[in-house]
């Protein structure tokens, strides 16, 4: 008798990530057009604001890989019904939420206070262009809009739901994640951390705000909780990942393709997975970290995870 064998899934290496992508990237850069501007204050009686609202349209348009909005989708995906738009319209919400604290936290992170950066996505930093104090406002405005588009005033997101999407995007960005990640960042600068020290500021700094994306566009519907502990497990391991390569990344790319200023972390003298472990521990620490990542998508159950396998291995074999 002839084994049959059963193929759920398509495997990531038939899975077109760049067909996939193209089209949610178009629908995510229309919304970020539309909402980094929308609330621009007009018919105030001073151009200050409107100067704000460039500064934060400058630091979030037009560049970036997108990934985290990318991560929010195709959850959202895997876990929701197609045909629940209500859902499709809070993932949207959630992916463009995300994308501005990323952008945000982008900003503060090249300011001269902090890894004092002069190029981000191929352009001068925020700072260089508008000047310190913009470069401050214009990131503390783009979180305040993350939060604004995860709660319209138009009944188009349900309650419920808009509160686990803040709450998940709160504790993701905040001293518990993302911020707190930052403040161990520098207070480490010129101190040898160990593996696990490194580890918790890479799952802070980075890892949180893209589990939290991973978990926002899982809880834009309801599912269980296998699929929720699988998930969350996938979100931790790529988001480890992610800074894991983006490490290595400082080492072996040049700026010109990377769009932001190669060799920082050695000239700042930051401890990262390079400087603790080496290069090719590094690089099959990431490979390790990609297998933890499809095989708890493997243990979701979830038949249709194409989408997020494929961005998994992104995460750990992207050149930028
Ligand atoms: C850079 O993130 C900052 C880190 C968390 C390592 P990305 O590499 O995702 O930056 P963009 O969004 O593509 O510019
Ligand atoms: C930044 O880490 C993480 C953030 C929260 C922004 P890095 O400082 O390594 O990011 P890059 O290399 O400047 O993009
Ligand atoms: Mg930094
Ligand atoms: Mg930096
Ligand atoms: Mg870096």
């Amino acid at each position: 008798m002839s084994a049959v064998t059963a193929f759920p899934e398509t495997p990531v290496a038939a899975f077109n990530l760049d067909a996939w992508s193209r089209v949610r990237l178009a629908q995510v850069e229309q919304a970020l057009g539309r909402w980094v501007t929308a609330e621009a204050p007009q018919g105030l009686d001073h151009g200050a604001p409107a100067a704000l609202v460039e500064a934060m349209r400058y630091a979030v348009l037009d560049g970036g890989k997108r990934l985290r909005p990318l991560l929010v989708l195709a959850t959202h995906e895997a876990v929701c019904d197609p045909a629940d738009t209500g859902a499709a319209h809070a993932a949207m919400r959630a992916a463009c939420a995300v994308e501005l604290i990323h952008a945000y936290s982008l900003v503060h992170d090249d300011m001269p206070c902090m890894d004092n950066d002069v190029l981000r996505r191929g352009k001068p930093t925020v700072h260089v262009q508008f000047g310190e104090a913009s470069a401050l406002l214009a990131g503390d405005a783009l979180q305040a809009l993350a939060f604004e588009l995860l709660t319209p005033l138009d009944g188009s997101v349900p309650e419920a739901t808009q509160a686990r999407l803040c709450g998940l995007l709160a504790r993701a960005a905040g001293s518990a994640g993302m911020a707190g990640g930052q403040a161990i960042d520098l207070a480490s600068v010129g101190l040898p951390l160990t593996e696990r020290q490194l580890r918790e500021m890479h799952e802070l700094k980075t890892g949180a705000l893209l589990q939290g994306s991973v978990m926002m566009g899982a809880r834009c519907g309801t599912p269980g909780a296998r699929v929720l502990e699988a998930l969350e497990s996938y979100g931790s391991a790529i988001g480890l990942a992610f800074q894991v390569v983006d490490d290595i990344l400082d080492v072996t790319a040049d700026s010109a393709t990377l769009g932001k200023t190669a060799g920082k972390d050695a000239s700042n003298d930051k401890p990262t997975y390079v400087s603790l472990m080496g290069l090719p521990a590094s690089q099959a620490y990431a490979r390790r970290l990609l297998d933890q990542a499809l095989t708890a998508l493997d243990r979701s159950g979830l038949p249709h995870t194409q989408a997020l396998r494929a961005l998994a291995d992104m995460v750990v074999n992207r050149v930028c």
